[in-house]
């Protein structure tokens, strides 16, 4: 179905748009899109929460400092945020184009990448912002489970689950962030309003903004997303 979709939009290929950022509050979509654009359009996806909790997988120093900020709903710092996508930025598969996701969420973050980029002589092609109400997300969170293995998104009221507990694509374990307790959202979207949604007027202000309302299915966000893009 979502095939058809992307059909639908067949000027729209990986050239089109080589740089995307998604934006938006916890739970609106931004990680459901992200992977689903790049498998359709083969661009790496790199989310900054999901780098952040393998390192706390992984218990690395890193790891150990990001766990009790990333608990309480705060942001990790700017300086360490911009030294891993800085390095991120500079892999080989990045080359030709990526999708971020959850970064930047600062100004400094936005500056920090227009640096990386301008020494990379590369720019990013458009900014796509999730909208959407804090209810709508708290709902949507409650029921997602991540797999540990590949990391898809599953929404257990919406998606069949084939086997209690594992992921549909490859088995692994299901399980639920440790930020995703309805307190810890409501304070994730106190920071996300104070310091992330000043990007909008950030990247509106150079041309760059997509706004797309995230409420509706995660087909119709699809499909608004890639009428926006064309
Ligand atoms: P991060 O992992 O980025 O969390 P977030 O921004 O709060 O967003 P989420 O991942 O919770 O939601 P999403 O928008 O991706 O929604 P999803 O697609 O999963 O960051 C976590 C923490 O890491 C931060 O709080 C911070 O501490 C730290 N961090 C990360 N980046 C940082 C940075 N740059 N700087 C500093 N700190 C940083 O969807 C949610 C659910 O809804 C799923 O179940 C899904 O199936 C379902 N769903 C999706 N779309 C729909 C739809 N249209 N209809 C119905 N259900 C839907
Ligand atoms: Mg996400």
């Amino acid at each position: 179905m979502v095939d058809s979709i992307y059909r639908r939009y067949s000027s729209l290929t990986s050239k089109t748009f080589m740089r995307l950022v998604f934006l938006g509050p916890p739970g609106i979509g931004k990680g459901t899109q992200a992977k689903m654009f790049s498998k359709k359009f083969d661009i790496p996806h790199f989310s900054t929460g999901d780098i952040l909790r393998s390192e706390i997988e992984q218990k690395s120093s890193l790891g150990l400092k990001a766990e009790s900020i990333i608990n309480s709903g705060h942001l990790v710092s700017d300086d360490i945020m911009l030294n891993i996508m800085e390095k991120r930025l500079q892999q080989d598969d990045v080359k030709t184009g990526y999708i971020l996701d959850g970064f930047p969420r600062t100004i400094l973050q936005a500056e920090g990448l227009d640096k990386i980029n301008k020494r990379l002589q590369q720019r990013l092609d458009a900014v796509i912002a999730l909208d959407g109400d804090e209810e709508t997300t708290i709902k949507r969170i409650s029921s997602r489970r991540s797999c540990r293995n590949c990391g898809a998104i599953t929404n257990i009221h919406i998606d069949s689950i084939k086997e209690e507990g594992k992921c549909n694509h490859c088995g692994g374990e299901l399980y639920q962030r440790d930020d995703d307790k309805p307190e810890i959202i409501r304070k994730r979207w106190l920071v996300y309003q104070n310091q992330t949604e000043p990007l909008i007027n950030y990247y509106r202000n150079k041309s760059l903004l997509l706004k797309v309302s995230g409420i509706g299915t995660i087909k119709e966000v699809t499909n608004s997303i890639l009428l926006e893009l064309e």
